[in-house]
């Protein structure tokens, strides 16, 4: 069974912060920094993942055996990492993406950044965007492989992330809306060039009469 995206609901807060614990132990148990000198946030913060499941932005992949994956995908640019000059607006943001490592090394990742890029594209964005922890490399060259181009990294010191990443938003091959959108352009290029035929065709019948 191919895992599924559902959007977060506050019961699932629970096995969303596991997901967390695993991923931060792995990585800690790999000599990774990344997310060390991350706490979970208060719930009533803004910035807490309670909040972020109410505003709509906290996705999972469940399988048979519960929430195998989680992401959060949103429109907020963090200001002190994109400029103006990045056109913020035109990028949809991916946070927190874990896949557990039960079900890891099996694309789950790869199947939600294309989720994501499907998702921007629906809402007329041009980008997938994320910042990766600086040091984690081994992330980095994983985000290059997926498509990913490194804009630039960004070295705050009271950040560890900071290494910014994007990608073109788009329909995944294969699916109904890449076919319809390709159609479309076919049919558009084909209209278009046999209104140019009628026109030739209208303006030397005028020359012969
Ligand atoms: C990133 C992630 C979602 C991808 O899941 P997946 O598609 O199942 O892929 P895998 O877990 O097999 O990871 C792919 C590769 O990236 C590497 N990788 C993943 N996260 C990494 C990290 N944080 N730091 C360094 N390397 C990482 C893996 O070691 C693996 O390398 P390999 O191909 O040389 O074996 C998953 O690895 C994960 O949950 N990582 C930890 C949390 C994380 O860093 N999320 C990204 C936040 S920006």
């Amino acid at each position: 069974m191919n895992p599924r995206p559902s959007l977060a609901r506050p019961e699932d807060a629970a096995a969303i912060r596991s997901l967390q614990d695993e991923a931060r132990a792995w990585l800690q148990a790999r000599g990774s920094d990344q997310w060390s000198t991350i706490r979970h946030t208060d719930p009533a913060s803004p910035r807490s993942l309670e909040a972020g499941i109410d505003r709509g932005e906290v996705w999972v992949w469940r399988d048979r055996s519960g929430i195998v994956a989680t992401a959060t995908l949103d429109d907020g640019a963090d200001p002190e990492l994109w400029t103006a000059d990045d056109t913020p607006d035109d990028a949809l943001y991916l946070h927190r993406m874990i896949v557990s490592r039960a079900a890891a090394g099996n694309h789950l990742g790869a199947t939600i950044i294309d989720w994501a890029a499907h998702r921007a594209a629906d809402l007329g964005r041009h980008w997938v965007r994320l910042d990766a922890w600086r040091s984690s490399t081994g992330l980095h060259a994983y985000y290059l492989r997926q498509g990913f181009q490194h804009v630039r990294t960004v070295d705050l010191p009271h950040r560890g992330s900071g290494a910014l990443f994007q990608r073109r938003a788009y329909y995944p091959a294969g699916t109904r809306l890449d076919t319809f959108m390709k159609t479309a352009f076919i049919v558009g290029i084909s209209l278009t060039a046999l209104g140019y035929i009628a026109l030739l065709v209208a303006f030397s019948v005028s020359d012969w009469t």
